[in-house]
């Protein structure tokens, strides 16, 4: 079975996604009344229509996860338009302490991966409440911040984005790291392909993605969320040892210790079974250190428990 905790807009959204790989049982948890239950109400109808063997329940009792092999943890509050995701900081680290010990509880021999933002300070929250091996705490969001550097780029190249390897690092927020040099077409690498001004614009489109999106609809991102959730639950579920760029906790790694940053990950069963470390230009690694700090300064904001 499948836990996902957070029945809201990416928690429904990649419910949905995973509905149609029909690979578990889904279980939608939620502390709104009603909420997991009606979601996944509507869903068990989709599939019903569609023809898919897959079950779907909703929940309030956090109990009802026991026997989960894979937990996705899209619980917390989502920014609002004009907001940065580490403005999130202290109100979702309550939440993610709490569905940590639950976890613990009910589901302590699982797979977490979670998309609570600010991402990178949230997955280090989730690890130090679970006390359990790194490789089993990942965060999501690299595939969506690679996801996206690959869908502007294939824009500008007329390539397809699946055809394009993205390598975006560092923090999932405004200090995140695309980097064009490691970014490729069948080897290629997208700073030999296309003008520094392009270069310059797909970066920036990147980066801003994520409020771009809120600006417009009014609510941050679910689909992209869900989708890539869906890949990496994937992943996980049939141990395909697919290479996404998720949030872990580095043990020197690219030079860093005691800190959660995105990089290339391989993902099983296990979990993070592996990072892979990119050869990186002076420059590149000056502005990846710029981009890590910026994780541990909002580390250094958590209480003092996290830090030790
Ligand atoms: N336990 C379980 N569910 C919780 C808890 C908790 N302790 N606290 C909040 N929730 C639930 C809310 O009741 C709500 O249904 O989490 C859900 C969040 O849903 P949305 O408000 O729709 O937010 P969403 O857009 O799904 O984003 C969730 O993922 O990408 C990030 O920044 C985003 O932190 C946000 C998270």
């Amino acid at each position: 079975m499948i836990t996902i905790v957070g029945a809201g807009r990416v928690g429904t959204s990649a419910a949905l996604f995973l509905m149609l790989k029909e690979l578990d049982d889904i279980l939608l948890i939620d502390i709104i009344k009603g909420r997991p239950q009606g979601e996944a109400l509507d869903l068990a109808h989709a599939a019903s229509i569609l023809g898919l063997s897959v079950d779907i329940r909703g929940s309030n009792n956090f109990e009802d996860m026991k026997g989960s092999q894979l937990v996705l943890v899209t619980a917390g509050f989502p920014r609002k338009p004009g907001m940065t995701r580490e403005e999130l900081l202290e109100k979702n680290a309550g939440i993610v302490a709490d569905v940590a010990d639950k976890i613990k509880k009910y589901a302590p021999d699982s797979i977490v991966i979670l998309t609570t933002n600010p991402l990178d300070a949230m997955t280090y929250v989730m690890y130090k409440e679970l006390g359990w091996d790194r490789s089993r705490v990942i965060g999501f969001s690299g595939v969506l911040d690679a996801g996206r550097l690959a869908y502007y780029a294939s824009k500008k190249l007329g390539v397809s984005p699946a055809s394009i390897v993205p390598i975006v690092l560092g923090m999932h927020g405004q200090a995140m790291l695309p980097v064009p040099r490691l970014s490729t077409v069948s080897g290629a690498p997208l700073d030999t392909l296309l003008s520094q001004e392009d270069i310059e614009e797909i970066v920036e489109e990147t980066v801003q993605a994520g409020a771009k999106i809120t600006e417009l609809r009014g609510y941050s991102s679910s689909y992209g969320p869900g989708a890539g959730l869906a890949v990496m639950a994937e992943s996980v579920i049939k141990d395909q040892n697919k290479v996404f760029i998720s949030s872990v906790v580095l043990d020197g790694e690219y030079g860093y210790k005691n800190v959660v940053a995105e990089v290339p990950v391989i993902v099983g069963k296990e979990g993070a079974k592996k990072i892979i470390e990119l050869p990186l230009t002076e420059d590149e690694k000056k502005k990846l250190d710029e981009s890590v700090n910026a994780v541990k300064e909002l580390i250094n904001r958590l209480p003092e428990k996290y830090r030790s």
